[in-house]
């Protein structure tokens, strides 16, 4: 079977995502122009692609900057709610929903004559019943419900509908490993971007000094020994009807053959010792622990080897955490301090204020801009 998919990705990460897909031999579309009279918008906000059900498997599992992955089912256009209902009707729904199967639907309308969600999502509804001969319960989405509903996305741009299916379940942020958070985490699939990011080669030493609940040492020690992200948890293609269990056993065991035993040195530290402790817990149950030194101590302590490598980080930026003007220093001081420690270093370092970084005296080669908690934010690249 095969499916056009598209990767979900937080805005600025489609590049990594992309270089992720490419690793996997899968070669993302050309951007969707999505224009209508007098606009001209290229479609963002993730990748599509052509993809056969192993590369889907492949994707959901391996992936580690994407938050979903979601299977078009059609597109067409439509001007009034019975020609909705016929033609959404159409779709393949015994491919992603068994009849009677509980769904959730996620409707946005944009300069269209059907503008009305709540009257789209009922006709699309109405739609999967006709198709499947049974009612399907309509639900609302909850993350952290189970089981979850399946989940439907109906978009409707210049009257065009574009209806897709969840492939994912939770988002793929959700990884498993981090049931304790320290203040402020990261998203996983963020701090995974950070380091593809921050150009680490994956055997360099790495360095998070205000590592918190150890997102950014995690996913470098998972990158580090190539374990699969995804492996220790659920994907909402598992539920649909015919979910091939076997090349789903297959594909889990090629991505464990490819797992190896890494010599990267991972060092995280914190000033907060229960940080610390949740950054361990967390690492033990990604099953890391061994692959990374975490240490309790303030920046202004820290050690590291001669050899260089990258130091990737999320110290506090103000907004969330604590105000700027009380980080000014702490900012001067990790500029001092990687001086002194970490000469030759290269630098990702994500703030949110260029007048935070420039007490750090690194010149910024590079920035990325991405999102962090709904905030613009800067991944600043740098070398010591
Ligand atoms: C934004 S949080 C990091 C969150 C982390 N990336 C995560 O995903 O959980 C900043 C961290 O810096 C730590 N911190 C603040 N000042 C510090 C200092 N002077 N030395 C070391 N750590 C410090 C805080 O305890 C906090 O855990």
């Amino acid at each position: 079977m095969s499916y056009r998919l598209f990767a979900v990705t937080a805005p600025g990460l489609e590049p990594y995502t992309a270089a992720e897909l490419a690793a996997l031999g899968i070669t993302p579309l050309p951007p969707v122009s999505m224009s209508g009279p007098g606009e001209v918008k290229e479609e963002s906000g993730g990748l599509e692609f052509e993809a056969s059900t192993t590369d889907l498997f492949r994707a959901n599992l391996m992936l580690r900057t994407a938050n979903r992955i979601i299977y078009r089912l059609g597109e067409f256009s439509a001007v009034s709610f019975p020609e909705l209902r016929k033609k959404a009707a159409r779709l393949p729904w015994e491919t992603v929903l068994r009849p009677g199967q509980p769904v959730a639907l996620r409707v946005t309308c944009h300069k269209s004559k059907m503008y009305h969600s709540g009257g789209v999502a009922e006709r699309v509804a109405g739609a999967i019943s006709d198709r499947l001969g049974k009612l399907c319960p309509v639900e609302k989405f909850n993350e952290n419900a189970s089981p979850l509903p399946q989940l439907i996305i109906v978009r409707f741009n210049h009257d065009v509908c574009t209806i897709s299916a969840d492939t994912s379940g939770e988002l793929l942020h959700r990884r498993g490993y981090r049931l304790e958070t320290a203040k402020a985490p990261l998203r996983e699939t963020l701090a995974a971007g950070l380091l593809i990011a921050s150009g680490w080669d994956g055997s360099s030493p790495l360095l998070d000094p205000f590592c918190g609940s150890g997102t950014i040492a995690i996913e470098a020690a998972l990158m580090a020994r190539r374990i699969a992200p995804g492996k220790n948890r659920r994907f909402a293609f598992m539920d649909w009807p015919d979910f091939d269990e076997k090349k789903w056993k297959h594909v889990l065991s090629r991505a464990a053959s490819l797992e190896i035993r890494s010599h990267a040195p991972i060092f995280a530290s914190d000033r907060d010792a229960g940080a610390i402790q949740m950054a361990q817990n967390n690492a033990k149950r990604a099953g890391v622990l061994d692959t990374i030194q975490f240490d309790c101590r303030a920046v202004s302590a820290i050690e590291a080897p001669s050899k260089p490598g990258w130091v990737v980080t999320n110290p506090p930026y103000g907004v969330r955490v604590s105000p700027d003007r009380d980080l000014r220093d702490l900012y001067a001081r990790l500029g001092d301090v990687l001086r002194a420690n970490c000469p030759e270093w290269n630098t990702g370092i994500l703030c949110n204020s260029d007048i935070l970084i420039g007490q750090t005296k690194i010149r910024s080669l590079e920035k990325v801009r991405l999102i962090n908690g709904g905030l613009p934010v800067t991944l600043y690249c740098g070398k010591v």
